[in-house]
């Protein structure tokens, strides 16, 4: 089949979207309400149109703070080696810890992320997931809150590419790939 033939068809609305991420931010401000200073860190790349809506509706003192981890490459498979690409700024032993991410898949990447980030003894770690297909689950691991549950679908757009395109889209699509 050629990859390079496809057509986006909406799944999830802006305006869907951003209700959610109000409601998600609702329940972190309350989880944390106590909290000196919550530091935020982003996955990086997918995670950071999510994470911008999201800082600016939580109702705490914040620190953003962004990892890179390795993910699917070009391809819309799942590698399942997980590296580390670019390593956080700050410190988090015994700090308050959120971490964003756009999908969760097959569970690799935050299941390796969740590790490595508890072995620096934060004071709490919780994880926001934009997205979850729980039916391509590999590994048992599960967001703290998920917006929303989704299909074995590939989709892009709100920060999520497909070979580093999309992510400038405002919705949540599904790629359909055409045949020749
Ligand atoms: P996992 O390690 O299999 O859970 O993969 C998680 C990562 O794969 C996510 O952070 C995304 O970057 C990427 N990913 C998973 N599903 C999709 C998708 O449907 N579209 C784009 N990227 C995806
Ligand atoms: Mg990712």
């Amino acid at each position: 089949m050629d990859h390079s033939n496809y057509v986006i068809d909406q799944m999830i609305s802006a305006k869907s979207i951003a209700a959610r991420v109000e409601d998600l931010a609702a329940e972190i401000s309350e989880k944390f309400a106590d909290t000196d200073k919550l530091i935020v860190v982003g996955l990086l790349r997918g995670s950071f149109v999510f994470i911008s809506d999201l800082v600016r509706e939580l109702e705490l003192p914040v620190e953003v703070d962004f990892l890179e981890a390795s993910s699917y490459g070009n391809s819309t498979e799942s590698s399942r080696e997980v590296r580390i690409l670019k390593d956080l700024r700050g410190e988090i032993e015994g700090r308050d810890v959120l971490v964003v991410e756009d999908i969760v898949d097959t569970g690799y990447t935050l299941t390796h992320v969740t590790n490595l980030l508890k072995s620096r003894n934060p004071k709490r770690l919780e994880v926001c997931a934009l997205l979850d297909k729980p039916s391509r689950r590999e590994v048992d691991i599960k967001a703290t809150w998920t917006g929303f549950e989704i299909p074995d679908e590939f989709v892009v757009g709100y920060g999520i590419d497909y070979a580093q395109r999309n992510r400038n889209l405002p919705y949540i699509g599904k790629v359909r790939f055409l045949s020749e």
